[in-house]
């Protein structure tokens, strides 16, 4: 008979508080998770939703470049199945390093790629090895995630809000007040939720403001401010969108610069978790070890199936192609058809997307009742959408954004064409009824 531990682990009365760290206490889960949780339950109950919520891919619409899935299974057939380094494989740092230089126009020395189980675990080695409790941490709302980061390192988030007139991008103004305190600034462009995208000028202005402040801290010797750059969606970036680096911008740059990008959303493939952030050696050192510490490396053979797939990809060949048409498609369908919504004067306000997974929309609804119930909140829209449009989407408060202000987040991974036609549908009507 195996032992029983249920009865150990039920009903444990004060021992959980008792246990937990201050760490563990302050700790907040992801709300978005929770969003999906209610679509799967409604699902599962056989209501039509269509999921707008999780930025992630169903297998149904996306899949990884077969190329990839080519390589991944061959590189565990040759056994590539034990420890890889902890800064990641030589094959995979320099394949990142080439196809930098190729594809981006950027030439990386060796000694700068930090290889990743996907973008996160490099996010966090970043915030823990360049910023102590206490520091400063610039970064906008609405953004994913960054305030858990923040939270996680004790640190002081300034959170900076982002406005629509600048496509939800911070500028080197809103910055400016924050420049001589500042430890690490936060910027993610193609932007998960709004899916804009920072321009040149912008990135122009902001990179030489922070080379400006870092030239002043090394004559009195104040740490330098540092920018932390995820980049996860560039190869999403819709045609006619440049996609700019801060190295790009200003070379200088890349002596302050977290480069941070993954194969997740650029080749369907977040659960094979493979990233890596590009840095300078001395940020490098302490996330390596960071890293090794945590076993948040990629697996050997998806690494080794990642450098053989960045040695024969690029964004212009077919699959890239198609599937950057495909995500297109999704996008520019909710976007036109918020935009005939709006022509015809239904209280929806969109915004045109430049890249990553997402569509952002207002639903001026506030002070308008549905069925004798007022809206008043961003989470009664949220409500309304799922519960009456069958369309669940996440609202911008969960990503830090003010409330009330009725902006919103389509994410279109795991839809397909005739879903988003439909939603469309299911909106309207709801909105014509308002
Ligand atoms: C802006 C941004 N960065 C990073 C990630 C996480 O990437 P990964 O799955 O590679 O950890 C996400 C995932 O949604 C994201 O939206």
């Amino acid at each position: 008979m195996p032992i029983d531990t249920s009865p150990w682990l039920a009903d444990p009365k004060t021992l959980p508080e008792r246990s937990a760290s201050a760490l563990a206490r302050s700790m907040k889960g992801s709300t978005i998770l929770a969003i999906a949780g209610e679509v799967l339950d409604l699902k599962a109950r056989g209501v039509d939703v269509a999921n707008f919520t999780i930025g992630d891919f169903a297998p149904s619409e996306f899949r990884v470049p077969p190329l990839f899935l080519e390589h991944l299974q061959r590189a565990q057939g040759e056994g590539q199945t034990f420890y890889p380094p902890a800064v990641g494989t030589p094959e995979l740092r320099a394949a990142v390093r080439d196809y930098y230089r190729r594809v981006l126009g950027l030439s990386f020395p060796e000694g700068t790629i930090q290889v990743g189980s996907g973008a996160r675990p490099l996010i966090y080695a970043a915030f823990a090895c360049l910023v102590d409790p206490g520091d400063t941490v610039v970064y906008q709302v609405p953004s994913w995630n960054t305030e858990y980061y923040v939270d996680l390192n004790g640190a002081e988030g300034v959170a900076l809000v982002a406005r629509p007139e600048h496509s939800f991008m911070l500028t080197a103004d809103d910055i400016a007040p924050h420049l001589q305190t500042a430890r690490l600034l936060v910027i993610n462009s193609p932007q998960n939720p709004s899916g804009t995208a920072i321009s040149r000028a912008a990135m122009k202005a902001i990179s030489d403001a922070i080379v400006t402040e870092n030239r002043r801290r090394e004559g009195t010797g104040e740490r330098p401010l540092y920018l932390l750059y995820d980049m996860v969606y560039w190869q999403l970036t819709l045609q006619d969108v440049e996609h700019i680096t801060p190295i790009h911008a200003n070379p200088e740059m890349a002596r302050y610069t977290v480069l941070v990008d993954a194969i997740s959303k650029s080749w369907a493939a977040t659960g094979v978790r493979v990233g890596w952030a590009a840095c300078p050696p001395w940020v490098l050192a302490p996330m390596k070890a960071l890293i090794g510490h945590m076993g948040a490396w990629a697996g050997r053979a998806p690494q080794i199936a990642t450098a053989r797939t960045l040695a024969e990809i690029s964004p212009m060949e077919p699959w890239s192609k198609t599937f950057r048409a495909e995500v297109a498609k999704r996008q520019l369908a909710l976007y036109n058809g918020f935009t005939s919504m709006n022509a015809e004067g239904l209280p929806v306000y969109p915004v045109k997307p430049e890249g990553a997974l997402y569509v952002t929309a207002r639903f001026a609804l506030h002070g308008a009742s549905f069925k004798g119930q007022k809206i008043e909140t961003d989470e009664d829209i949220r409500h309304l959408l799922l519960h009456e449009a069958g369309t669940a989407i996440v609202p911008f408060v969960t990503f830090g954004y003010p409330d009330g202000t009725g902006w919103v987040r389509f994410s279109i991974g795991a839809v397909s064409g005739a879903e988003v036609e439909a939603a469309l549908d299911r909106i309207a009507g709801l909105l014509r009824s308002l």
